[in-house]
C-alpha cells in the first residue's frame, strides 16, 4: 500500500497499491499518461524465470516497446521476440545481442528478413510456403520454427485463425524448410492472450503435442518448442502468481511432450501489464434522457488512444477514482472521440461513484500492456497515450 488515508492526499484520497499508482497520485498530467515501473517489470521477469525454469524468456516487445523497458530487460538477461524491423532495431539499440532476438512474426517483408539476417538474428517464425521461400532467399541456413494453428483456446483475448498453419501442413512445411537448406528446429503456438489459469493450457498442449510427436516419428529432428505468450495479468478476476503459473505450465509441457531439448516462451502482457497505470480524466457525465437507466461517463482516453483491448469488452480494466468511499452505480463508459465505436463498456456496465464529474482524475489499473503501443497518432486530434517510465 502506498497511500493509506485521505489526509495523506488531501482532496484525492486514492488507495494506490503500486508504485505507478502512487506516482500518478502525486502529480498532475495534462494528457492521458501511462506510468510504468521498470523495477516491477524486472521483478516480474525474475518471478516468471523462476517458474519457467529452463525455458528461455523472449519478451514480446509489442506489449510495451518503451525503450527504457527494453534496456532494463536486456540488462536483466531477458531475450526478445520482435515483430518487425523497428522492434529489432529497438532491441539492438537497447543492448540486446542479435542471437537473443527472435523474429516471431509469421508475416515478414523480404527486405526486413534480409536486414535481420544481416544484423545477426538466427531464429525466425513461419507458417506458410512463401514465407519459407523468403527465409531461404534472404536468411539462408537460418533456424526456423513452424507456427501451429490451435483451436481450443480459453483465453480472454484469443489470437484466432490469423496465425499458424493447420496441423496437417506442419510436416510438409518442415520438409520444405529442410529442402530449402533451412534448419527446421521446432514448433510454436500461442495459447491466446490472457489465459487466466495454467490448467487452461491443457487442451492446446494436447493439440500441439500430437503434431510434435507425429513430426518426430516421421523423422523431423525437432528440438525447440516455442510456447508463445498467454501469461495473464490481474484485471479483477483471480489469476495465479507468475512463478506458480509458469511452473504449472512447464509441468504440463513435460506431461504432454516428454523431454523437449529447448523450450522458449514469449510473455508480453504477463510481464508488463501490472507494472503500469494510466492517469486519465473524466470529460463528461451525462444521461441521454431523464428515464435513462445508466449514466454515460466519457473519459479523455478511449479505444483509439490506448484502450483498444476493450474491443468486445474483452479486457475489463479496473478503475480508481478517489471516491471509493462514496455510493456508486452502473454506467456506460466511453472515450472522447467522435466515433461511435469508441464505447468501452456498455454490454456490461461499469460500477463507478455516483458523484463522479467532469474534471475528476481517474486511474486505470494494471494497464501497462497493449495500451501505449495500440494508441493512434492523434485520431480527432486527441494525443496518443504519453508514457513515463519510473
Ligand atoms: C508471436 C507472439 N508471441 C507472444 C505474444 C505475447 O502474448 P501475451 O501478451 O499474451 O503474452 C504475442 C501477442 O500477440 C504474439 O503474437
Amino acid at each position: 500500500m502506498y497511500a493509506t488515508s485521505a489526509e495523506d492526499f488531501g482532496h484525492f484520497p486514492f488507495f494506490a497499491t503500486t508504485r505507478a499508482e502512487a506516482h500518478i497520485h502525486n502529480r498532475q498530467f495534462d494528457r492521458p499518461t501511462l506510468v510504468i515501473d521498470a523495477d516491477a517489470i524486472a521483478a516480474r521477469f525474475r518471478a516468471l524465470r523462476d517458474g519457467l525454469g529452463r525455458a528461455a524468456i523472449h519478451y514480446a516487445v509489442k506489449a510495451n516497446p518503451a525503450p527504457e523497458i527494453i534496456a532494463r530487460l536486456a540488462a536483466e538477461g531477458c531475450r526478445f521476440d520482435a515483430a518487425s524491423r523497428a522492434e529489432i532495431e529497438l532491441c539492438l539499440s537497447a543492448g540486446a545481442a542479435p542471437s537473443d532476438i527472435s523474429f516471431g512474426n509469421t508475416i515478414k517483408r523480404a527486405r526486413d528478413i534480409a536486414f535481420a539476417h544481416g544484423a545477426g538474428l538466427t531464429l525466425f517464425a513461419a507458417d506458410a510456403e512463401e514465407e519459407l521461400d523468403k527465409l531461404a532467399a534472404h536468411a539462408p541456413g537460418t533456424e526456423v520454427y513452424i507456427r501451429v494453428l490451435v483451436g481450443a483456446t480459453e483465453a480472454d483475448w484469443p489470437l484466432s485463425r490469423k496465425f499458424g498453419c493447420a496441423p496437417a501442413k506442419v510436416e510438409p512445411l518442415l520438409a520444405r524448410a529442410a529442402r530449402l537448406g533451412l534448419r527446421a528446429v521446432g514448433l510454436s503456438f500461442h495459447v491466446g492472450s490472457q489465459t487466466r489459469r495454467a490448467a487452461m493450457w491443457a487442451p492446446v498442449l494436447d493439440e500441439v503435442a500430437q503434431v510434435w510427436h507425429a513430426a518426430r516419428a516421421a523423422g523431423h529432428g525437432l528440438e525447440l518448442l516455442n510456447i508463445g505468450g498467454g501469461f495473464p495479468a490481474f484485471y479483477g478476476e483471480p489469476v495465479e502468481a507468475p512463478g506458480i503459473y509458469g511452473a504449472q505450465v512447464m509441468g504440463l509441457i513435460k506431461d504432454y511432450f516428454g523431454r523437449v531439448p529447448r523450450v522458449m516462451a514469449e510473455p508480453g502482457r504477463g510481464m508488463v501489464a501490472e507494472a503500469g497505470a494510466i492517469a486519465a480524466e473524466v470529460m463528461l457525465v451525462a444521461r441521454k434522457c431523464d428515464s435513462d437507466a445508466y449514466r454515460w461517463v466519457y473519459l479523455d482516453i478511449g479505444k483509439f488512444s490506448g484502450l483498444a483491448e476493450t474491443m468486445d469488452e474483452a479486457i475489463r480494466y479496473q478503475f480508481l477514482t478517489g471516491r471509493e468511499h462514496e455510493p456508486s452505480g452502473p454506467c456506460i463508459l466511453a472515450g472522447p472521440s467522435c466515433d461511435s465505436a469508441d464505447v468501452l463498456y456498455e454490454k456490461r456496465p461499469v460500477n463507478l461513484p455516483l458523484g463522479l464529474k467532469a474534471g475528476d482524475r481517474i486511474i486505470i489499473r494494471n494497464a501497462g500492456a497493449y495500451t501505449a503501443s495500440y494508441a493512434s497518432v492523434g485520431f480527432n486530434g486527441f494525443p496518443p497515450l504519453d508514457v513515463v517510465v519510473i
